[in-house]
């Protein structure tokens, strides 16, 4: 069946949309609480080394993958290595972004309620306990955050209806200058509070006396989740790519944007926290409990500024899920489109609903459903720790085996060098394909066995 291809209209274009994939809740909002639970700066320079040796190798071998069959992840596969089994691993990096996107929108859709606590200046500077109660009531109701995740949804899918170019594209290219622009802000802001500098002390000294193998399975996972990797994303995005963009350039600067977001992110966060002299290793829930009583503690002495700054941060968080989740809904409405023939239309409403069901039942897993348990934790954690921790680690795995060793290694090289065949070129070849064959999946999978026995 051929169908016509959407494309990205520049280098550029496919950068922006790579990058603001890549932003997300996983710079804002997992990487401050990951670095505070994980030792700071240890960590962070742990997550670089991961993001350059593993993360980026997957990366690239996705873009190759993608931009070599310029079709989804099912399609590739089966386009590259006809008749093998290997397009079922496409079919399963489908399936794992419409589910990251499930729990993502309920995270997504807390954004949305938050911003409009925010906008109605409803939070209490009385306590942090206060302030964490208020975010375990709003969590664990029904109908707020179920009403809040399907208009999240809602927005989402709207973008992707109205196509690559003119609904992806146009929206990353807008949100990549808006969340710098505001990052760099609430950065500035938060850098000039009382007692900041403990939070950029605990940013920039590392202390490596607590590195356990839990901190490298974290970082790697990290940058894994950070950087769209292992669930076809990339690839899909990639596919859209026109065969002259560089994708070395391309890789690089979408790590780059995503590594110094993440980082900004961190100086924008944790000084706020010890500034208000909170403990950095409050977990998943630091940026809903614990921002909105530093925001509030702020306003006694200066309400403005204090609303404004909130209301900024929970808008920069919406518009970086956004840009995040609907990567993860074109993996799915291109694999109905190109495998069964949908209109864009047909594929992202039918993609609707499956996320509403799933994820519906993640938001009351908060409330109503708490109890019920699969593997000892709540639905929500099951589906994160099983894409986080298992799925995205095998994806990323499955690929660099693929490009390093079932692709031709001429049409990796091709699309790698762009047929460029300098010394520099070659060396720069040499290297991704070292880490590509070897380094990475080794690595990978020693990682993915100790996460399997822990
Ligand atoms: N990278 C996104 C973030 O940091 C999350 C994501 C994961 C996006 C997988 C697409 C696919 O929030």
């Amino acid at each position: 069946m051929t169908v016509k291809r959407e494309t990205f209209g520049s280098q550029l274009a496919a950068v922006a949309a790579m990058a603001s994939s890549a932003i997300g809740l996983g710079n804002i909002w997992r990487f401050p609480y990951m670095a505070g639970q994980y030792g700071g700066a240890a960590f962070i320079i742990i997550y670089i080394l991961c993001s350059f040796f593993l993360a980026l190798p997957i990366m690239l071998s996705e873009m190759v993958i993608g931009r070599s069959a310029h079709l989804g992840t099912f399609g590739a596969m089966e386009k590259l290595a006809p008749g093998t089994k290997w397009k079922w691993m496409g079919l399963l990096t489908v399936v794992t972004p419409l589910i990251i996107a499930s729990f993502y929108s309920v995270v997504g859709g807390w954004s949305i309620g938050y911003l409009w606590k925010s906008l109605t200046l409803s939070f209490s500077a009385s306590s942090l306990e206060d302030s964490t109660l208020v975010f375990a009531t709003f969590s664990s109701s029904v109908w707020g955050p179920l009403i809040c995740f399907v208009l999240f949804l809602a927005i989402n899918c709207i973008i992707v209806l109205a196509g690559v170019r003119k609904g992806i594209e146009k929206f990353s290219n807008f949100t990549m200058y808006f969340l710098f622009a505001l990052i760099v802000v609430i950065m500035l802001y938060s850098l000039s509070l009382d007692g900041s500098k403990a939070g950029v002390d605990y940013l920039v000294k590392p202390d490596f006396h607590n590195l356990t193998p839990k901190v490298f399975s974290s970082a790697m996972g990290q940058s894994f989740f950070s950087l769209s990797l292992g669930v076809g994303t990339i690839l899909t995005y990639s596919s859209y790519a026109h065969d002259e963009g560089k994708l070395v350039s391309i890789a690089a600067g979408t790590a780059g944007f995503d590594l110094i977001f993440a980082v900004i992110a961190g100086f924008a966060i944790m000084p706020a926290v010890f500034a208000a002299g909170i403990s950095p290793g409050q977990g998943p829930g630091l940026i809903f409990s614990t921002l909105p009583y530093i925001f509030a503690k702020m306003g006694l002495t200066s309400p403005w500024i204090s609303a404004l700054v909130s209301i900024l941060f929970f808008l920069m968080i919406l518009v970086a899920a956004v840009s995040s989740c609907i990567s993860m809904i074109e993996v799915g409405v291109a694999y109905l489109i190109e495998q069964h023939g949908f209109t864009r239309r047909g594929a992202v409403l039918l993609l609707f609903f499956g996320m509403l069901g799933l994820g519906a039942l993640c938001s009351l897993s908060f409330g109503p459903l708490a109890d019920v348990h699969i593997f000892g934790v709540s639905i929500f954690s099951f589906c994160d720790m099983l894409t986080s921790n298992y799925l995205m680690t095998f994806g990323g795995l499955l690929f660099v085996i693929f490009a390093g060793w079932k692709m031709d290694k001429e049409e990796v090289r091709r699309q790698l060098t762009n047929g460029a065949s300098g010394t520099f070129a070659s060396r720069i070849f040499g290297f991704e394909y070292f880490l590509i064959r070897y380094v990475s999946p080794l690595v990978i999978f020693a990682i993915f066995l100790t996460n399997l026995a822990s």
